[in-house]
């Protein structure tokens, strides 16, 4: 029997002041997002910020719904955000950040599955991997360097191309 194997491996800062300035700014705005998240069903507040191809930054929060299916998740907020207003610029990085008040953050808070298909969706349009900086309450910060790397075996356009 022949068997696949796909490693995950993610870079790990003890600290914020392990990130070079521009990734500390980066996480500042994600952080300033999360204050302006919709959670009042969850109490779960995340923030998210991009950097785009050209430099530009831009920040979401997540978006609940008292008919919970219908809200979104800051990752998809920002990046449909970023890509309805730029589609042209690549997403470099996403910064995601998430602050509970009756939860804990303290493991590795990372994008849900669905954020994770929407996200690699662009890394594959635009050959570029999307790197990930996710911040938890104690301020350790785990990055990824691509989407693909945390969804191994993804659902690719390549399954439904037209033969
Ligand atoms: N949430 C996000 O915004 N991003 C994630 O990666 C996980 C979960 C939101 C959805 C919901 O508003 C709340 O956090 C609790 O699940």
């Amino acid at each position: 029997m022949d068997s696949l194997k796909i490693t995950s491996e993610l870079k790990f800062y003890p600290a914020i002041d392990d990130l070079n300035e521009a990734d500390k700014e980066l996480i500042k705005k994600a952080f300033a997002a999360s204050e302006k998240a919709y959670a009042p069903y969850s109490n779960f507040f995340v923030g998210a910020a991009v950097r785009l191809s050209d430099g530009l930054e831009l920040t979401g929060s997540n978006q609940e719904n008292v008919a919970f299916p219908s809200g979104l998740c800051a990752e998809r907020v920002v990046a449909f955000y970023a890509k309805a207003l730029h589609p042209d610029k690549k997403i470099n990085t996403i910064a995601i950040v998430a602050v509970g008040n009756d939860v804990s953050t303290e493991g590795i808070v990372s994008p849900c599955g669905s954020c994770r298909q929407a996200l690699i969706e662009y890394e594959q349009n635009d050959q570029e991997p999307i790197r990930l900086l996710m911040v938890n309450q104690k301020m350790e910060v785990y990055e990824s360097a691509s989407v693909q790397n945390l969804l191994p075996y993804f659902f690719s356009s390549s399954a439904i191309a037209r033969k």
